[in-house]
């Protein structure tokens, strides 16, 4: 079976490279030339992990192309992974998408075997149905189920291990036309993915909804892991990480994104979840737990802006580790650190900076004042707060002698807890773990004011 994948951004360029990694001939196509050079010429388009060296080992497999026509024309199948932006609703605009299938429907006229179009990127139920389908048939002059096939299959990947989540699914989730389409990408995806995943076949409606809500699902742990760290603060001797890796070795929870830091952010969680309330209120039901989840999120920001507020009214030097929403990535959307480096620094706080991949993308986003470091070494040097915002193992590898600052106390905010064996006592440093217990007498009190007076031998108390 021959491929084409449409789109070669940072998942259409790792799934054109995968899979001709797995021995298809694919043809990429883009708008954007410099991606269809780089291809061509047997380089990676964007940073990813893995891209290059798999790029550069299967191009002779790899041929890419500014033409829709051509890769067509050329493939069986034709994976569209174009993006899909938040419209003004909250809900997935099918503006790219359009355009591409109608280009590929101009294709299919010309078409004489059977071809399956699928669609890969993040869309609504009824997108596919209502929105882009008709667009195909008219385009093609053809009937969809008849001469040629659909498939809504979106992945299940997270940015900085794209090609290995997209070879190595828990699962593939098709929503199908009709049978033969279906049948047709269970059979390629039995070629493609590596680890045997099963292959999840429904209608094209419940398929556009399981993508919504697996993510939907996801934040709302990483948010109740978050709502615990926050208990925990207050606990005496609360330790979120001691409750999480409980709690997530009961199969009915797991530990995977359960744990308790900064909120969530990145191009997918937070603008599936506004979508998941969109249709869901469009069909006349409710989802109540999308909006709580993402004013949770919010509110763990806003807390920490009042912490480091009172550094900022001083004028103290703030260092942030870590831009990205997350380590092993330059992208820097909806990420919480940016977001509250940003209120910190228009608060009043000199904000020094570092990431070892976003420097250049937060640089877009941040206002003149903050300082970019190149180094950890240098964000860290005559800082007064430092605050550890990525789990990032740079930062992991940090020693107590990183912190020294001449006389002063160096005061350390570390969100993921990377630092505890090594600054827990730290003489030069005020060490303060997200989601542990402060030595607070005041929850001590509460705890014992509600229960004290309930012992037996106190009766009349
Ligand atoms: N990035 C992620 O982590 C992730 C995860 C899951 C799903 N998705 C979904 O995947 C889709 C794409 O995401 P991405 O991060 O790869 O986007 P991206 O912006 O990195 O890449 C999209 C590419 O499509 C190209 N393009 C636009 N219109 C085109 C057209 N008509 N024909 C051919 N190429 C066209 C662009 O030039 C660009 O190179 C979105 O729907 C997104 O929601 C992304």
């Amino acid at each position: 079976m021959r491929a084409s994948v449409i789109g070669l951004g940072k998942l259409g360029a790792s799934m054109a490279a995968a899979i001709a990694s797995r021995g298809f001939q694919v043809v990429g196509v883009d708008v954007l030339k410099s991606n269809v050079e780089a291809l061509n010429n047997g380089q990676a388009p964007v940073a990813e992990t893995g891209l290059a060296a798999m790029v550069a080992a299967h191009k002779q497999r790899i041929k890419a192309t500014t033409s829709h026509r051509e890769a067509v024309l050329n493939s069986d199948i034709s994976f569209c992974i174009v993006p899909t932006p938040s419209d003004e609703r909250g809900a997935f605009s099918l503006q790219y998408a359009s355009w591409a299938f109608k280009e590929m429907g101009a294709a299919l006229r010309e078409k004489k075997d059977y071809h399956l179009i699928v669609l890969t990127s993040t869309v609504l139920p009824g997108s596919c149905r209502y929105g882009l389908i008709p667009i195909l048939e008219e385009a093609s002059g053809k009937k969809c189920g008849k001469d040629f096939g659909f498939c809504y299959s979106p992945e299940f990947i997270a940015l900085g291990s794209i090609i290995e989540d997209f070879l190595n699914p828990d699962f593939t989730l098709v929503g199908e036309f009709d049978e033969r389409s279906g049948a047709t990408l269970e059979e390629a995806y039995r070629g493609i993915v590596a680890n045997g995943a099963p292959c999840q076949r429904m209608t094209l409606e419940n398929a556009e909804l399981a993508k919504v809500a697996l993510n939907s699902f996801v934040t709302m742990k990483i948010t109740f892991a978050n709502v615990l760290a926050d208990i925990c603060e207050h606990l005496p001797g609360g330790d979120v990480d001691r409750v999480t890796n409980a709690i997530g070795l009961d199969q009915r929870i797991g530990q995977q994104y359960l744990k308790g830091g900064l909120g969530f952010g990145g191009p997918c969680f937070p603008r599936d979840n506004v979508a998941f309330r969109f249709i869901a209120q469009a069909l006349g039901s409710e989802s109540r737990i999308s909006r709580t989840t993402v004013e949770i999120n919010h509110s763990v920001a806003e807390k920490m802006i009042e912490r480091l507020r009172p550094y900022a009214a001083r004028n103290a030097t703030v260092a942030f580790l870590g831009l990205a929403y997350k380590p092993f990535t330059q992208v820097v959307e909806e990420s919480q650190s940016v977001t509250i480096a940003d209120a910190i620094s228009k608060a009043g706080a000199r904000v020094v900076a570092y990431d070892p991949l976003a420097n250049e993308s937060a640089r877009t986003q941040l206002s003149g004042t903050i300082v970019f470091a190149q180094s950890v070494k240098e964000a860290l040097s005559g800082a007064d707060v430092v605050v550890i915002s990525t789990a990032d193992p740079e930062f992991k590898a940090l020693k107590a002698s990183d912190f020294k600052n001449g006389n002063r106390k160096v005061t350390v905010i570390d969100c993921w807890r990377l630092l505890d064996q090594e600054l827990t006592g730290c003489k030069w440093v005020e060490y303060l773990p997200l989601g542990r217990a402060t030595e607070s007498d005041a929850s001590v009190d509460v705890l014992r004011g509600l229960w004290e007076s309930k012992r037996p031998d106190q009766p009349n108390a």
